[in-house]
């Protein structure tokens, strides 16, 4: 690989990006079609499921000087009909000499199958360029894949002394504007966002995206609610499709106390329980089928620790205010039992970004044993 090869590449992940938040249940992918003189000849971005793939937008641009090209593609072409034709034999047709792509798809409907047709077909593939840039520009994609559950990312805004809501319970504004509009994009990516029925009986909140412009997709707005004690009447429930509000019961719920939320239109999942509550794995599966790749949890502290407790917390974005409320009761951003220090939950490096008077503290978790 020479460092055109790496330019080439940083282009095609520059073009993926456009597509944040707009591809689920795809991934992000950029394409970028280099004649042998080395001139840029096409360029395509994924836009959204069921619009053209980004190397088929590239190659139509590139028309017939895709011939005897390189192709710079942030993920393997795909090999199977989806909702659009496989790209791999479009490759082949348009006389591609050469790709170079950072990774395998892990969608096993694709994995390794799309490089297989184009090296069968005489042309040159070369993997693993970038590849952990383009590991990490789709860590909710990959994740979703791998674990075959959306991937998780607990939400919360704190003061400095990690309290989500003061003594009373009250939690509105904890953060300034500017992190509350950097909320609204996190919302924007996901396709999912969900909070405990604690939350929805105290703050009523909307769980909807509100951003500048208008947002195209609407991610689901879900509680959960191992009783079905969610007032027809919340917030969340007319903020936007209603049968995008969904309410996560207990399979032991009585169908009259969910007939009145099923009459204003909202999805009711009955879920199987754990020590008497929603089975947090059964939710994510049902999510998964639905097409949901990336879920918010947006609290309170019982669902957080719920979820690290169930091991199903991947990533970690916590706003951090400058204010101190104290008060023994008021909740953290992790309730629960708590941990023995030894046994904390683990995260990688910390990304922070000032935002406004607040910060954005960012983490994956880490999986896998603890190191001496
Ligand atoms: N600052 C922030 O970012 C932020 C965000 C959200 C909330 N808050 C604040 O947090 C407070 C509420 O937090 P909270 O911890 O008391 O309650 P919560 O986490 O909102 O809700 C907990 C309830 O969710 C239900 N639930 C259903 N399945 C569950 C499961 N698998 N695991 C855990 N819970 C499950 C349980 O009630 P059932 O057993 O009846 O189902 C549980 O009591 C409010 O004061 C709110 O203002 C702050």
């Amino acid at each position: 690989m020479t460092s055109s090869d790496e330019r080439f590449m940083r282009r095609a992940l520059e073009l993926a990006e456009r597509g944040r938040g707009l591809t689920s249940p795809n991934p992000m992918v950029g394409a970028v079609v280099v004649a042998p003189s080395g001139a840029v000849v096409g360029e395509g971005v994924h836009m959204k499921a069921g619009a053209p793939h980004a190397e088929i937008e590239a190659l139509r641009a590139a028309g017939p000087r895709a011939r005897g090209a390189m192709l710079y593609l942030t993920l393997e072409p795909c090999a199977h009909q989806g909702r659009t034709p496989p790209c791999a034999t479009a490759i082949v047709g348009a006389g591609v000499a050469r790709v170079v792509a950072p990774l395998v798809d892990p969608n096993p409907l694709v994995a390794g199958r799309g490089f297989e047709v184009l090296r069968r077909a005489g042309v040159e593939v070369a993997v693993g360029l970038l590849a952990e840039e383009a590991a990490l520009q789709n860590r909710v994609f990959f994740t979703a894949m791998r674990e075959r559950r959306p991937h998780v990312t607990l939400k919360a805004a704190m003061t400095l002394d990690g309290k989500i809501a003061d003594t009373q319970g009250a939690s509105r504004w904890i953060t300034g504007e500017r992190a509350r509009a950097r909320a609204h994009r996190l919302r924007s990516e996901a396709d999912a966002i969900i909070v405990g029925v604690t939350t929805v009986l105290r703050d009523d909140p909307e769980l909807t995206v509100r951003l500048d412009e208008p947002w195209p997709r609407e991610p689901y707005r879900v509680a959960l609610d191992t009783e079905g004690r969610t007032p027809p009447g919340a917030r969340f429930m007319s903020a936007g499709d209603p049968a995008r509000a969904v309410v996560a019961v207990g399979d032991g719920v009585p169908e009259e106390r969910v007939r009145p939320l099923r009459a204003v239109g909202a999805t009711v999942i009955r879920c199987p329980t754990r020590d008497g509550r929603v089975d947090l794995g059964f939710l994510l599966g049902e999510l998964f089928a639905r097409e949901v790749r990336g879920v918010l949890v947006e609290g309170g502290g019982e669902v957080h620790a719920a979820f690290l407790d169930a091991g199903l917390v991947d990533r970690v974005a916590v706003f951090l205010a400058p204010l101190l409320v104290g008060g023994r009761a008021a909740p953290s951003v992790v309730g629960g039992a708590g941990r023995e220090l030894k046994n904390g939950v683990r995260l990688g490096p910390l990304t922070v970004t000032p935002v406004g008077d607040d910060i954005l503290v960012e983490a994956d978790v880490i999986r896998g044993p603890r190191e001496a």
